[in-house]
C-alpha cells in the first residue's frame, strides 16, 4: 500500500480529488437475498459443544440463514440480481458483463456467473467468477469499475454470493458457528449526472494463505477417499491470527481509500465493514475514529456470508434509510488469501 498523508486538510469534493473527468461508475441499484431457513445459536447448541453465550460474546452472531439442499449459490445470486434489476428498472438483456464473487461456486466449472446469466436471461452478457474470499465483492467492484471507466462496457452486474453451509464442517465448533448463506448484487452504469463508486483499493498477502483455506477439491488435493476422510473439503481457519490480521489490514485499506478521495472519516455517513465478527468491526471503527452511529452491523442476523456480506449490508442500509442519495459510504473488507480492500461510494 502507498504511504498515507498524515492529516488531510479542508474537506474537498472527492470527485475533484479523483479527477473522474465526467465518467462515473454509478451504483444504479442494489438488491439482496437470504434463504428462509434461520439457524439460531440455540440450534447450534444441539449440533456441537457450544453455547449461545460463547457465540454472542465472541462474535456478535445470534442467527444465520442456511440455504435449502436444492438451492445453490447461482440460485441465491440470481434472486439478488433480479431484485437489483427490478429496482434499476432495466432489463437483463441490457447487461454487458456479470461478475460473481464467490468461494462456493455451484461447481468448479462452468462459472457460477454463466449459470446466473442463463437464470436471469442476460443473453448479451459476458460472465466470469472472481475469487477473493470475503474480499470478493470489493475486488469485483474495482474490476467492474475498470471496464466502465475504460468505456469497454456500460452496464455491469456485480454479485457477491455464497452457500458457505456447503463447505462448513458441521463437526467443528471453531468455524461452524461463524458462517451463513446469502447474496447481494449491484447494477453499475456510467451515469455522469449520478453518483457512484469513487475509489476502491485492494491488497493481498499470499504468505498468510494457510490461515484460512479449504485444502481439498483443487489440483493439490483432488477428491479421493483419503481427502474425504481427512476432511480436506471443509473450511479451516486459525481464528486468532485471522482476527489480528483482519483488524490491521481493514484499518489500512480504509485509510488508503479515504486518503485517495482526500476525505476524513467524519464525512462518511455509513461505514459498512465485512460482517465477520462484531469485535473485529468495533476494533476497526475505533482505529478509524468512526462513531458508533456511522457503523452498519447485521452480523447478528446473518453471520459471515463472505463475498455476499457487504453487498447484503449495503442493501439493508439503503432499505433502512441509513444511506441516502449523495451520502458518502465506506466499505471495508478482509478475507482468505489473505485479501483485503476498501471502497468509497457517493451513494
Ligand atoms: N463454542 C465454545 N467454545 C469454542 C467455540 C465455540 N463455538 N469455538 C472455539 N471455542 C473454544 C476453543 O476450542 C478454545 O478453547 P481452548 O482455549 O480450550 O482451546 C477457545 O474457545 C478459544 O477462545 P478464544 O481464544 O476466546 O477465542 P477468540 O477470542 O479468538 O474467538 C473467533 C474465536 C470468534 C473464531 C475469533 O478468533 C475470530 O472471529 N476470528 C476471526 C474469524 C474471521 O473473521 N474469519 C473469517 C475471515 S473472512 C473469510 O475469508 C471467510
Amino acid at each position: 500500500m502507498t504511504d498515507l498523508p498524515s492529516k488531510n486538510v479542508d474537506f474537498v469534493n472527492p470527485r475533484a480529488a479523483l479527477n473522474l473527468k465526467g465518467r462515473t461508475c454509478s451504483i444504479v441499484s442494489v438488491g439482496s437475498y437470504v434463504p428462509d431457513r434461520c439457524m439460531t445459536n440455540a440450534d447450534l447448541e444441539k449440533l456441537v459443544d457450544t453455547t449461545d453465550e460463547w457465540i454472542t460474546t465472541r462474535t456478535g452472531i445470534r442467527e444465520r440463514r442456511i440455504a435449502a439442499e436444492d438451492q445453490f449459490t447461482s440460485d441465491l445470486a440470481a434472486e439478488a440480481a433480479t431484485k437489483a434489476l427490478k429496482k434499476a428498472n432495466i432489463s437483463a438483456e441490457s447487461i454487458d458483463l456479470i461478475i460473481v464473487a464467490t468461494i462456493t461456486p455451484d461447481m468448479p466449472f462452468p462459472s457460477t456467473a454463466c449459470l446466473v446469466q442463463q437464470k436471469i436471461g442476460a443473453t448479451r452478457a459476458a460472465a466470469f467468477d472472481l475469487e477473493a474470499a470475503c474480499s470478493g465483492f470489493i475486488y469485483a467492484l474495482e474490476v467492474a469499475q475498470q471496464f466502465i471507466m475504460s468505456r469497454t462496457y456500460d452496464t455491469v452486474l456485480v454479485i457477491g454470493a455464497e452457500k458457505l453451509s456447503s463447505i462448513v464442517d458441521w463437526q467443528d465448533r471453531n468455524t461452524c458457528v461463524l458462517f451463513g448463506d446469502g447474496a447481494g448484487a449491484v447494477i453499475l452504469q456510467n451515469r455522469p449526472e449520478s453518483h457512484g463508486l469513487l475509489t476502491a483499493c485492494m491488497g493481498a498477502d499470499g504468505g498468510k494463505a494457510s490461515l484460512l483455506s479449504m485444502p481439498g477439491g483443487g489440483s493439490r488435493h483432488p477428491a479421493t477417499a483419503q481427502s474425504l476422510q481427512d476432511r480436506l473439503h471443509f473450511l479451516r481457519m486459525d481464528g486468532k491470527e485471522t482476527f489480528k490480521s483482519a483488524v490491521t489490514a481493514m484499518h489500512r485499506a480504509a485509510k488508503e481509500a479515504l486518503a485517495r478521495c482526500q476525505i476524513e472519516i467524519s464525512q462518511i455517513k455509513c461505514v459498512i465493514p465485512h460482517q465477520a465478527n462484531l469485535r473485529i468491526m468495533s476494533a476497526v471503527a475505533d482505529r478509524l475514529g468512526a462513531q458508533e452511529h456511522q457503523l452498519f452491523i447485521n452480523v447478528d442476523k446473518f453471520g459471515n456470508t463472505s463475498a455476499a456480506s457487504v453487498a447484503i449490508a449495503l442493501d439493508q442500509a439503503v432499505e433502512q434509510g441509513r444511506i441516502e442519495r449523495g451520502d458518502l459510504v465506506l466499505l471495508v473488507v478482509f478475507g482468505a488469501g489473505l485479501t483485503w480492500g476498501a471502497a468509497v461510494i457517493e451513494w
